[in-house]
């Protein structure tokens, strides 16, 4: 779940140095499995079901509140993709965002109670934003999510380790960075009902890969790696030209422009106009948004079949403050 929030009207740099100073105690605690200093059903907390909260600072923080940090060039919203988006305003950017995961609605809904209502004379809610993964228990090992179009999703992705900076920021970063990341939240509305109509052939031409297994087109299995030489009896490539892995794909383009993907499926479920509202809330963290996620964005934005059946609704840019040590407070280096 995220939650994004403006800062209040009259903030300056003292009200960011509190408010996360209250947020890092009630994180820490959270996480830990403690109830934190106000709240009042500290019992809740003993059950963390994995629980983790990632704060980011949006571009507004730096328009508020007059602080003096590096702001990075990157930190205000994306160009507009006039042909693709549809951006709804109650889905816009936010000066703040809260990301809390858990394995249980019990422990993030808790979570955000607590937080919310810490930060409620400092900051208010914008939006909240709901998505999930598949549950704990039920994946099948070895195989990615599957998303609403029933896709396999997820299988392209930096390794833990030998591609960690492929998302972390180092040294060239602002020092209250340094060893945080930025995060790209898009909400992606999937329609369902064309989706519905579009045969096998269809499907999985515009992805480049089977929908059964997730393999390539060109492949078995999942993690084949997609021959994009290939062609069918007539000379056509097996994995389109349009397909949305082979326009995403990094390597095809020099390779600097992989990310990591997490993306949760969203669904507010059917109303008397229409039998669904869902889709994918996007999230991508990278350590230079200009040159790895933006070009894959426009590459996507200027020629992809799925673009066929998504369109994105909502988006957001956030600059993620590395985690902290004993004794620190998040994003520090901000207000100092
Ligand atoms: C609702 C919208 C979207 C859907 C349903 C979707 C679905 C998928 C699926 C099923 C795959 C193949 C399996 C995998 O590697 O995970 C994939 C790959 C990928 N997608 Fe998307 N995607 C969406 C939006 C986006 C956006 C907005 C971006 C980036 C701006 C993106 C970037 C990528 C990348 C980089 C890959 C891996 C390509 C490769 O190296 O093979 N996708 N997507």
């Amino acid at each position: 779940m995220w939650l994004g929030l403006d800062l209040v009207e009259e903030a300056d740099a003292s009200t960011l140095r509190r408010l996360f100073t209250i947020w890092t105690d009630d994180a820490a605690a959270l996480m830990s499995g403690r109830g934190p200093l106000a709240d009042t059903e500290p019992e809740m907390a003993a059950v963390t079901a994995g629980l983790t909260i990632t704060f980011g600072v949006g571009p507004g923080v730096f328009d508020l509140t007059g602080i003096t940090a590096d702001r990075p060039g990157w930190l205000r919203p994306l160009p507009a993709f006039p042909s693709i988006d549809q951006l709804e305003e109650r889905w816009r950017g936010t000066d703040l965002v809260v990301q809390i995961c858990a394995d249980s609605p019990l422990t993030v809904a808790h979570a955000q109670w607590v937080l919310l209502k810490d930060a409620r004379s400092l900051a208010r809610i914008v939006w909240c934003q709901k998505g999930f993964r598949e549950a704990v228990g039920t994946e099948v090992p070895g195989r990615s999510m599957r998303n609403l179009f029933g896709q396999v999703d997820g299988t392209v992705n930096p390794a833990a380790g030998q591609d960690d900076p492929v998302v972390w920021m180092c040294a060239s970063a602002p020092d209250w960075l340094r060893g945080g990341t930025s995060m790209v939240l898009r909400r992606i509305a999937m329609n369902l009902s064309t989706w519905e109509q579009a045969d096998s052939v269809s499907r999985e031409l515009a992805l480049g890969r089977t929908q059964a297994t997730g393999a390539p087109l060109t492949g078995q299995v999942e993690h084949d790696v997609p021959d994009l030489q290939a062609t069918d009896a007539i000379g056509l490539p097996v994995i389109d030209t349009f397909s949305h892995v082979r326009r995403s794909m990094p390597h095809e383009h020099g390779g600097v422009d992989r990310f990591l993907r997490r993306p949760y499926t969203y669904d507010e479920g059917p109303s008397a106009h229409a039998l669904s509202d869902a889709g994918l809330l996007f999230v991508a963290f990278q350590a230079d948004l200009e040159r790895q996620f933006l070009p894959v964005q426009r590459r996507l934005a200027e020629a992809d079949r799925l673009n066929a059946w998504t369109t994105p609704v909502g988006s957001a840019v956030y600059a993620i403050p590395r985690g902290v040590r004993e004794g620190e407070v998040l994003a520090e280096g901000l207000w100092r």
